[in-house]
């Protein structure tokens, strides 16, 4: 399917994960068959500053493409050169965000504070849509507080200025990230979009993934938490919506992804900042393995690559030991 001009192929895309969607991690998540994989959030003001810290955010693997830069701010001039800036460091699409609800973000008047102004919503998108030629999408929450549905009005604003495609998640910016979704207001506003819609919120497994494409008619699937230390989930949605039957990465291969991206990781931001990001996504790997919280906390007390690949293969043992157990207990 096409989002204005780029293809995409599969139906599950990686969601924008702030202090996680890097390029390593987008990285893996596009080889296990996402769709399309956005970045996590930049700030358009940081991009107009040449603020250090978020330029180098905007480093892409050659092999992740295509890659859709997600972008905050609530100045439509900033939004607009943000765009052309990401359009020159290689990004395949731009995203706006226009959900998240985190204070910060918010007070500044961005993220799902433009969920209250669609005077502005107008503006920002019609800006960013002039100053670049790539396609330009809109992620949105059903409203901000719990009694709103804005996303009607959004979506007539984003079709009449260009915007290509919009991801909608079905929980108000009050509820924050937990909450119940609302299917319906996806569904609705499929069967009145001219563009192709997302559904985000909620999907835990490649089941869910399915369920939420069928209830809702939506083109794709957004997967945001329950692709962290899961990067595999993308080829099982692909396979669950082909009917073929779900595989499940061995324990070798989950060790072979967690080495490669502690290598990548170490690579991109070198070995202080990389193993202090590689904390967080192990926290997540080692969900379900044996003996979890204690490696987790071994993670933690580590400060060179030798000393964590060291780790990794230690615990790799472990794995493999607790396997040969259970097999020889069912023998
Ligand atoms: C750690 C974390 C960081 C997030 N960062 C962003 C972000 O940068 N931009 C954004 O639009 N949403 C962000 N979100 C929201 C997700 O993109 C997604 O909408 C939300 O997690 C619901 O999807 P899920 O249930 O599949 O996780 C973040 C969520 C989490 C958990």
């Amino acid at each position: 399917m096409n989002i204005g001009s780029l293809q995409v192929e599969g139906r599950a895309v990686l969601a924008p994960l702030a202090g996680y969607g890097d390029a390593p991690f987008r990285l893996l998540c596009k080889r296990y068959g996402a769709a399309l994989v956005y970045s996590e959030m930049v700030s358009s003001l940081g991009i107009k500053f040449r603020n250090a810290k978020t330029l180098a955010m905007l480093a892409i693997d050659p092999d992740e493409h295509p890659v859709s830069f997600q972008m905050f701010g609530a100045r439509p001039d900033a939004m607009a050169l943000a765009a052309e800036v990401l359009e020159q460091a290689g990004a395949d699409a731009i995203d706006i965000n226009m959900g998240c609800p985190e204070p910060k973000i918010v007070k500044s008047g961005s993220g799902s504070a433009l969920l209250r102004d669609v005077p502005l919503i107008d503006s920002i998108t019609t800006a960013v849509v002039r100053a670049t030629k790539l396609p330009v999408t809109v992620k949105i929450r059903k409203g901000y507080v719990m009694e709103d549905d804005v996303t009607q009005e959004i979506l007539a604003v984003c079709e009449k200025n260009g915007i290509a495609a919009l991801a909608i998640h079905g929980s108000t910016a009050v509820q924050g990230r937990s909450g119940a979704k609302d299917w319906d207001v996806i569904a609705r506003a499929k069967e009145r979009a001219h563009i192709p819609i997302i559904a985000n919120g909620g999907v835990k497994n490649a089941e869910d993934a399915r369920h939420f494409l069928a209830h809702t008619g939506a083109d794709l699937v957004m997967i945001g938490r329950a692709a962290l230390g899961n990067p595999w989930i993308f080829e099982q949605v692909n396979d669950v919506l082909a009917d073929r039957p779900i595989r499940q990465p061995d324990t070798e291969e989950r060790f072979r992804i967690m080495r490669e991206h502690v290598e990548r990781e170490v690579l991109l931001k070198g070995p202080v900042t990389g193993i202090k990001e590689m904390r967080k996504h192990l926290a997540f790997y080692f969900h379900g393995l044996p003996e979890a919280t204690r490696y987790r906390g071994r993670v933690n007390q580590i400060k060179t690559f030798e000393d964590l690949e060291a780790m990794l293969e230690d615990y790799l043992a472990v794995c493999r030991s607790h396997e040969q157990e259970a097999d020889n207990g069912t023998r």
